[in-house]
């Protein structure tokens, strides 16, 4: 156990920080239930993936390439269906749509996991910075195309981070999109990740009235490869991750929980760390920012490429 978890011990839902997948999924059978877990090639992708099959689902985890999900779980079998998903290539996205769409599934949860985290100079796809464009208007479009797959009572569970706190300080700066007038590196993952929030909440908007739900969340700190362009802060973290991090089966645990877990069945809106409830920044709660965030995104969107 690491110092911080003993330190933080259990929270109200009877978890906490030092949580694992397996541990908050315990007892749980989740045969004949199907999730889609997006960026399943790593880190807590990879680790959701491996959890949800052993709880009985089928899980269609994506990747970049289908080749790239079958390097990291083998052919398709039963339980677990290899998808392309490339989310900064809007055509990739659509065709996972399309392919998840003829399958005629009906999807108990997805998980927006995949990410990108402080490119160090500017990259862009379609005009507009990575980081917002891979991970939130790929899910975006993801998710969007995917609602009637939606099941009764089926969740989207998005992943944001603690460090949406680093967003700029109007939140979402709809005037540089595409980070032109002034990048920084942590500032637009912060950006990305506040996007994130905001969509589930939007998305939870949306949903009302029916049984379905949208939540996001922060997973922890864990080093996986996402810090591998953080260069010293990653070696730093090196150091103390065996005292102070959370091990990957740990990180992968707050998905797990707010994707499966029977209490949450009738949450939606909300924002969770450490497998418990959480209260993010206030542009984090703001619901003006995040319908405009919503409007923003469909006209962006409806002005890509549709092949
Ligand atoms: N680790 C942390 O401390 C931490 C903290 C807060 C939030 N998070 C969030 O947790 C999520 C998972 O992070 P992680 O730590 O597991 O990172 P990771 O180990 O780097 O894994 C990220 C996954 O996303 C995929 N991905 C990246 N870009 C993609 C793209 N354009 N299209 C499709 N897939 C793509 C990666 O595929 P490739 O292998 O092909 O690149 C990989 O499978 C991210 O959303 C991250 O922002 C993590």
């Amino acid at each position: 156990m690491s110092i911080v978890s003993w330190f933080k011990g259990k929270g109200p839902s009877g978890f906490g920080y030092g949580s694992t997948a397996e541990e908050v999924s315990a007892g749980l059978d989740l045969s004949g239930r199907t999730f889609l877990v997006t960026g399943s090639t790593a880190g807590l992708g990879l680790e959701t993936v491996r959890v949800l099959a052993l709880r009985g689902a089928r899980v269609l985890a994506t990747g970049r390439t289908t080749e790239k999900v079958q390097g990291a779980f083998g052919e398709a079998r039963d339980a677990v269906i290899p998808l392309a998903c490339e989310l900064a290539e809007p055509a990739s996205v659509r065709a996972c749509v399309s392919r998840v769409r003829e399958m005629g599934v009906a999807l108990d949860g997805i998980v927006c996991n995949a990410g990108i985290m402080a490119l160090p100079r500017l990259e862009t796809a379609h005009g507009y910075e990575l980081q917002f464009f891979t991970n939130h208007i790929g899910h975006f479009i993801l998710v969007t195309g995917l609602l009637e797959q939606l099941a009764d009572r089926g969740r989207v569970v998005v992943l944001s981070s603690g460090a949406h706190a680093s967003a700029p300080t109007k939140g979402i700066d709809f005037d540089n999109l595409s980070g032109q007038s002034g990048y920084s590196a942590i500032a637009a993952y912060g950006q990305s990740k506040l996007a994130n929030l905001l969509f589930a909440r939007a998305l939870a908007r949306r949903l009302e009235g029916s049984r379905r739900t949208a939540n996001a969340l922060h997973p922890g700190v864990i080093r996986t490869k996402l810090f591998r362009h953080m260069g010293p802060a990653d070696l730093g973290l090196a150091l103390v991750a065996p005292i102070a991090l959370k091990t990957v089966a740990q990180g992968a645990a707050t998905q797990v929980y707010v994707a499966t877990h029977p209490s949450l069945a009738d949450v939606s809106g909300e924002y969770f760390a450490d497998c418990n409830l959480a209260r993010s920044t206030a542009h984090g709660r703001d619901p003006a920012l995040a319908e405009k965030l919503w409007e923003v995104s469909e006209r962006i969107v409806a002005a890509l490429p549709s092949s």
